[in-house]
């Protein structure tokens, strides 16, 4: 396991208050994510904040749009000199290669570029309230087949489906949220794994929010969370 697998969803409602959290991290430790809140209240501002920190930056704004205006926002994306960006497999064919030839790549110099397959807050009631019929696992599986086809760098999944995005695409990368402690809620998380069980199974980088965030002590919890897969 990369000794910074662990990826800290700073879901923070302005830049100051992501900025205190992510000062009690370690840029050494972990990487973060900017999502939509932040993103939405603090703008570029705090993706500048982070790396001046030091941090790699995972921006997660799932882009899904027409296919010229997800090339334009994952172009400014890259501008912005983030780690990893992500759009929405479910946007088709079109959409994600137009990402793809945006950004460039894939290489070093740019971005890695992730698809969101189902969302870990989805379970297959929910999904088949879309339209979408049959089990997540199988959308899951079929999604990570087109980012492949497309060129991506890997997908987002629950980490129930990373061993077979693992061993069906070796060279894809899965990102894996819905990570909670043996302890925790799944809070609106349906599809949850624990952080030993979720590196078992083969995830690359687990994306961890209020199981660290919500802690009395993050910093204290995320290298309790360390110390656990330093074994696995
Ligand atoms: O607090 P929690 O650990 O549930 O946070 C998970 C984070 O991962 C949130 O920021 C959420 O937006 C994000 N995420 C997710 N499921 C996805 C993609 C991203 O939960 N498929």
């Amino acid at each position: 396991m990369s000794s910074k697998a662990i990826i800290v969803a700073l879901d923070k409602p302005d830049l100051a208050s992501a900025v205190e959290l992510a000062k009690m991290l370690d840029p050494a430790l972990c990487r973060v994510k900017v999502g939509k809140e932040l993103f939405t209240s603090a703008g570029p501002a705090v993706i500048n904040a982070l790396h001046d920190l030091g941090f790699e930056v995972f921006l997660d704004l799932k882009f899904h749009d027409i296919p010229n205006t997800v090339a334009g926002a994952c172009k400014a994306a890259a501008r912005l000199g983030v780690w990893m960006l992500n759009v929405h497999a479910s946007g088709g064919p079109a959409m994600l290669n137009a990402a793809r030839d945006a950004i460039g790549g894939p290489s070093t110099d740019v971005p890695l570029l992730i698809a969101v397959t189902v969302l870990t807050s989805m379970d297959d009631a929910e999904l088949a309230a879309t339209g979408v019929s049959g089990v997540a696992a199988d959308q899951v599986a079929r999604l990570t087949g087109l980012a492949n086809q497309c060129g991506l760098d890997g997908v987002v999944c629950s980490a129930h489906e990373a061993l077979s995005v693992k061993a069906n695409y070796p060279g894809l990368v899965s990102v894996t949220p819905g990570i909670r402690l043996a302890s925790d809620s799944a809070d609106d998380q349906r599809r949850v794994m624990t952080p030993e069980r979720a590196v078992q199974n083969g995830s690359t980088y687990l994306v961890i929010g209020r199981s660290v965030t919500g802690a009395a002590d993050p910093v204290a919890q995320l290298k309790r969370i360390q110390q656990s897969l330093t074994t696995v």
